[in-house]
């Protein structure tokens, strides 16, 4: 049985013309008018098919034959059709085309499987709108509650509950977000690696062991906002400089990592005033840590906040810290492993099993549920820019080991 790769590379370039910035990339945060246009592509697509697609009070997706909500065991294709600001036009959206071609092909060649399959669009993966990835499927598993929807703020401060019920989704009822774990046989998702490993070694399938784990923290350095010009140096508390220094500081402590494996990142900031003639008052910034270890993400997250105290204390800066979201590392089943390594030597494929340092819903779903996951290269090993590419060879070599998975399963 194969999949189309003709229909699947028709999705993957219909849904990137849903940006917010054409030209410059894909910027599909959930919830938005592009958001929105790509889940009616989606829906219409799956119910062109004769898919029941039904989807939850936070915005999780589930295409399926009709009846599939009330199969005892079933298996789940899932990823998100949400992206960073100018990011790519394949993260998370290859592994939802990939897994609605998987369940297409199984339903018009008359496959059994086809009832047992379901396929998953997860909310807000990215964090893009409050700075807390995987959110969708921490609403899933049960890791955020309705408290959450009040806790998540967006940028102007409106609250994932208001976004929400904006957009017209049902009010929140746990039973109908919380997923019942004793029926799902395994979680399945197909990514883009968003590295070199693969392209590097030349291989086109990835098949992973563990996924990263990762704590995002918010800093906020107060300094004494003033005239650029007539304040001495000696008489300055600056915001922007302390955060800078800090800056410098959380790289070279994941830098000096002795294990070369956790990775820190400051990517988003915000100065304030923002004008160039004013001592900034306020600078706040994120930081992310990433590791395969709970342990160790703690231990360079707390070395990184002590740093950044002490600077502000010896700069007069007052700084206040808040986690805005975190993940556990987590391995993928050790079965489903073996299978898919199994099924890519049988078709001839080059692949290797590796560790994933992006954080993907399956590591949500995974701690409650048998799950793998599968990655095929990026092209420069590069993504959540507008360059992010694949191959389409090894796009369409991926969807049909995914295939192939599901059948052996
Ligand atoms: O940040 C990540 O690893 C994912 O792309 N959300
Ligand atoms: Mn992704
Ligand atoms: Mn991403």
């Amino acid at each position: 049985m194969k999949i189309s790769g003709e229909r699947l590379l028709a999705d993957l370039n219909q849904l990137k013309r849903f940006t917010d910035t054409p030209g410059k990339g894909v910027t599909r945060f959930s919830y938005g008018e592009n958001d929105e246009k790509a889940r009616q592509y989606l829906r219409e697509t799956a119910e062109s098919c004769g898919f029941s697609v039904r989807t939850d009070p936070v915005g999780n997706m589930v295409i399926g034959l009709p009846g599939s909500g009330d199969q005892a065991e079933i298996i789940r294709i899932g990823s998100h059709i949400d992206t960073v600001r100018n990011g790519g036009w394949l993260d998370g959206i290859y592994g939802v085309v990939s897994g609605l071609e998987v369940l297409r092909t199984l339903a018009e060649n008359g496959n059994g499987r086809a009832s047992d399959v379901e396929v998953v669009i997860f909310a807000e993966e990215e964090g893009s709108n409050f700075g807390s990835t995987m959110t969708g499927s921490k609403f899933a598993a049960g890791v955020y509650g309705e408290s959450d929807l009040d806790r998540l703020k967006d940028e102007e401060g409106r609250t994932l509950r208001e976004i929400l019920r904006q957009c017209g989704y049902s009010p929140y009822r746990k039973e109908e977000v919380i997923w019942d774990f004793s029926r799902v046989k395994a979680m399945l998702e197909i990514h883009i690696e968003q590295g070199p490993v693969l392209e590097q070694e030349g291989n086109s399938i990835g098949i992973v062991d563990a996924i990263f784990g990762m704590t995002t923290v918010e800093v906020t350095i107060t300094g004494t906002g003033n005239h650029a010009g007539a304040t001495p140096m000696r008489y300055r508390r600056d915001a922007m400089a302390a955060a800078a220094q800090c800056i410098t500081e959380v790289e070279r402590i994941a830098r000096k990592d002795p294990d070369g494996i956790a990775v820190a990142t400051v990517g988003k900031a915000a100065v304030l005033p923002n004008c160039s003639n004013v001592i900034p008052e306020k600078v706040i910034f994120t930081v992310e840590v990433r590791e395969k270890r709970k342990e160790r993400i703690d231990q360079v997250i707390s070395e990184i906040e002590e740093a950044i105290t002490q600077i502000c204390t010896q700069r007069g800066t007052a700084c206040e810290i808040r986690k805005l979201a975190e993940s556990r590392p987590y391995r993928m089943d050790e079965r489903l492993i073996k299978l898919m390594s199994g099924l890519a030597s049988e078709a001839g494929f080059g692949y290797q099993i590796m560790d994933s340092g992006a954080v993907h819903d399956t590591c949500v779903i995974a701690p409650h549920a048998p799950s793998g996951m599968l990655f095929v290269p990026s092209k420069g090993g590069r993504s959540h820019v507008p360059y992010e590419d694949t191959d389409p060879d090894d796009l369409l070599r991926g969807a049909q080991l995914l295939l192939d998975t599901v059948l052996a399963l």
